[in-house]
């Protein structure tokens, strides 16, 4: 049988370079970072499928740098990296990891509820600085989650998840949806609520984004989106950085126009805008949403098992232009 050539541009759980090795002498970046796009598209025409990350550009460059290109395996369910319709034009599959991440995305959102709303973080830094005199009932006063308010931007499969975990807490759910059709299972199970997207902004108390990045989601949550929030709201972000306007929340949250934010994307990873991080009613974690074990080792297996299908001329299980197997 033909032995293809892969390219996975960082190292990824074992499980998954294991599955590819089967059919395939595989090239791992031996770098813990993002592959540099000269490297990327100066090498990319020695192989038959690529695995790479939410930091790869996969664009027209990039396939014209790729011409034996069978196949791109995205190690990610957000696809904002890749150019799709390129992709399709120029008929080569492309995939991503849709499902294995949802729960421990899911959770990391309520991580972050959590965390910002009882000042966790600002409370276990006093701690560790020696600093606390012992307990007073004035000392880091928080805000309440049972019975308030959900607001899901993105009732996909991981705002789906993040809204069904709100059932301890006897939370009323709202959520908006681009396609404007009703999310069956938070309708029967929590009978959330779909409204307009100012609707959601003035009626929450939280608010956690779960819509995936596109033109119409940049710079969704603006100056004018905080003005419409509760000043006693919370923002969480696990979906990507670029939907949030940095500098306008970095402005609403030192004016109090909203209580806090709990953030694991960035507008511009890995920076942070000005201010953010000396801010306390901020949450700052490093992109971490999918980062658990069996998270992270079932993103490795399915998108090795996409590119091996791609590889054959198969359908991959997860495919982002299905229609080229029609
Ligand atoms: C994704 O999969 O899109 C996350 O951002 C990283 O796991």
């Amino acid at each position: 049988m033909e032995r293809f050539k892969v390219l996975v541009t960082r190292n990824i759980p074992q499980e998954g370079i294991q599955l590819l090795e089967r059919i395939a002498d595989v090239d791992v970046s031996p770098h813990d970072r993002p592959f540099p796009r000269e490297e990327l598209l100066a090498k990319a025409g020695e192989y038959d499928g690529i695995l790479g990350l939410l930091t790869d550009k996969i664009d027209g460059e990039f396939f014209d740098a790729a011409p034996k290109l069978k196949g791109y395996a995205n190690y990610a369910v957000g696809y904002d990296n890749i150019d799709v319709k390129e992709a399709t034009r120029r008929k080569v599959p492309v995939s991503n990891t849709p499902g294995v991440l949802t729960d421990a995305t899911a959770e990391l959102a309520w991580a972050l509820i959590f965390a910002v709303s009882r000042r966790v973080v600002e409370s276990d830094k006093v701690m560790r600085s020696g600093n606390w005199s012992g307990w007073g009932p004035l000392q880091f006063i928080g805000g309440d989650i049972k019975g308030k308010t959900l607001g899901i931007v993105g009732a996909g499969r991981i705002g789906t998840e993040t809204a069904l975990m709100s059932r301890g807490f006897g939370m009323k759910v709202l959520y908006t949806s681009s396609s404007g059709r009703k999310n069956g299972v938070l309708n029967a199970e929590l009978h959330a609520e779909l409204v307009p997207f100012e609707e959601l902004l003035k009626r929450s108390d939280f608010i956690s984004i779960h819509a995936p990045l596109t033109p119409e989601t940049r710079h969704l949550f603006n100056a004018s989106a905080f003005s419409l929030m509760k000043e006693s709201a919370y923002i969480v972000n696990t979906a990507r950085g670029p939907i949030i306007n940095e500098e306008d929340l970095v402005q609403a949250l030192r004016n109090g126009d909203i209580a806090g934010a709990g953030l694991d994307v960035y507008e511009n990873e890995p920076a942070m805008a000005s201010g953010l991080a000396q801010l306390e009613n901020a949450v700052v974690l490093p992109h971490i949403g999918s980062a658990t074990t069996s998270s992270r080792t079932g993103m490795a297996e399915l998108a090795a098992r996409n590119l091996i299908a791609m590889l054959k001329g198969e359908k991959p299980e997860t495919p982002l232009n299905p229609e080229l197997y029609d």
